[in-house]
């Protein structure tokens, strides 16, 4: 679908999971593959548009004609969607951002110690990245979506993460077994700001990154600016 609706548009799409160090050797982390954002960026590249994919942690093959940005943390994820949104028509946070890091890290691995309970660990708050995007958009008009992983209440949640987020549109997946993190297929409903509900039944991520795109192309303010 979309033939070339996305032909001269800059578009920025996060993807992957954010690695919060403890030590050399130890991170906080989570079990996003990067297959939806990479889906999504292969997508907006098939429709015509110049893509920016900010890649966390993905073991993933680059897609072909495809800006990568790897990077590590959220602080990390932070500044290069900040950097490649600032001449985006659309940024789209893919990405399993973690909330909160170790508020020290450790310059030598962290040792268990004989006889001695393990030392908590102590978090602080990571920026959120989507709600800072929504609220400064660099460029008028510029498109912002996120996505929701929520496993009670999914499309309550949903709505009230969209509002509290501020951005255009929000795409809730429900964790589950054989769908979201991980794995090769996905099932989604896309809210929107004005109250709009599209589902999208169980399938490749292929196929919500298609309608993620359908979604994003009409609300793109007046012609291509680049
Ligand atoms: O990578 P895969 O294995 O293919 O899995 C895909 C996915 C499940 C990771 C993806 O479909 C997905 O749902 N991504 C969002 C994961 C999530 O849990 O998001 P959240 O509910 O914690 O955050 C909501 C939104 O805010 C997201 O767009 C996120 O990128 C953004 N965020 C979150 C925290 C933060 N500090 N900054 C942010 O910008």
């Amino acid at each position: 679908t979309g033939g070339q609706d996305l032909a001269g548009r800059h578009v920025v799409v996060s993807a992957g999971g954010t690695r919060e160090p403890l030590d050399p050797v130890r991170f906080l982390g989570n079990r996003s593959s990067g297959k939806q954002g990479y889906a999504l960026a292969r997508s907006a590249a098939a429709r015509g548009a110049r893509v920016t994919l900010v890649s966390a942690n993905a073991a993933l093959p680059e897609p072909a004609g495809v800006d990568v940005v790897p990077v590590g943390t959220a602080v990390q994820l932070r500044e290069a969607v900040l950097k490649a949104a600032a001449d985006a028509d659309a940024v789209v946070m893919a990405a399993a951002v973690a909330d909160f890091r170790p508020a020290a890290y450790a310059a030598g691995k962290i040792k268990k110690k004989d006889g001695e309970d393990p030392a908590p660990v102590a978090l602080v708050r990571n920026p959120d990245i989507l709600a800072e995007l929504a609220a400064d958009r660099p460029r008028p008009g510029q498109v912002v979506v996120g996505f929701a992983a929520e496993t009670d209440d999914v499309l309550a949640n949903g709505r009230a993460k969209l509002a509290r987020k501020g951005c255009d549109l929000l795409v809730v997946n429900e964790v589950g077994e054989r769908k979201t993190f991980g794995s090769e297929r996905n099932e989604a409903v896309v809210l929107g700001s004005d109250g709009s509900e599209t589902p999208v039944p169980y399938g490749p991520k292929d196929d919500l990154a298609d309608t993620v795109w359908d979604l994003v192309a009409p609300r793109l303010a007046g012609p291509p600016l680049d």
